[in-house]
């Protein structure tokens, strides 16, 4: 696909997002996340550009933004996570409103994704994610119990640390307003239950009110076979 051109007033919508979300990714967010800001060399001022992104991001785990319209449909957004490809918006949301956007734009899917996916095991995990739930391409409500621990977890999970509670998740992570929501003490948080999380429904119109604290990064890592022996079972 052809990428989009982004005009001057769209490049200074990237510039007042990335702006305001500096407190959240240098004290909120876990710290992975600036690292990966930091490798991909993001411009602060416009939307980067993809191709230059993905050349550092292909050289360290093989991963790659590809330019999508719309929403990505979980039939093939697990197939393209399974070959290392990343759905990236190919528009920006409008400066009207900068807290809401239609479908995941490009400050959602590449300032809000791809820095975490510059981390070996973070992209080893989303691989074998994407492999996993393609087995069930064809069965939509065992592939829905996929869709929810990614929702819970890679979206809007959040993380113990030695520094205390930060976010893990891209769909807090890439909304400033969402992250001093998500470490207020307005939503409900449960430590981290798979099992609860595959028959959870959400909505992704609204702030989360349940949000599940990841212990690690190794036990989020390691739930997959778990998780898929109980989608086998039923
Ligand atoms: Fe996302």
């Amino acid at each position: 696909m052809k990428a989009h051109v982004y005009t001057p007033e769209e490049h200074r919508t990237w510039a007042r997002l990335f702006e305001r979300q500096l407190n959240s990714r240098t004290r909120q967010i876990h710290p992975m996340f600036a690292e990966g800001i930091r490798i991909l060399e993001l411009e602060s001022d416009r939307v980067p550009d993809l191709n230059r992104v993905n050349t550092i991001l292909k050289h360290r785990t093989g991963f790659e933004g590809v330019l999508v319209i719309g929403h990505e449909d979980p039939r093939s957004f697990f197939p393209m996570l399974s070959e290392r490809k990343f759905p990236i918006g190919n528009f920006i949301r409008s400066a009207g409103d900068l807290g809401y956007t239609p479908a995941p734009d490009v400050f959602h899917d590449l300032y809000g994704h791809l820095p975490f996916l510059v981390n070996d095991e973070y992209a080893d995990f989303s691989e074998k994610f994407g492999r996993v739930a393609a087995q069930y391409l064809h069965e939509p409500e065992l592939l829905r119990q996929f869709e929810r621990l990614y929702w819970f977890t890679i979206e809007f999970a959040l993380i113990r640390t030695p520094e205390g509670n930060k976010v893990f998740g891209a769909g807090i992570a890439s909304s400033a307003s969402e992250v001093e929501y998500a470490l207020s003490d307005q939503p409900k948080v449960t430590p981290f239950d798979f099992e609860k999380i595959r028959h959870l429904e959400f909505k992704i119109d609204e702030f989360q009110k349940q949000l599940f604290l990841l212990e690690s990064t190794a036990q989020l890592y390691d739930c997959l076979e778990d998780f898929d022996s109980g989608v086998k079972r039923q």
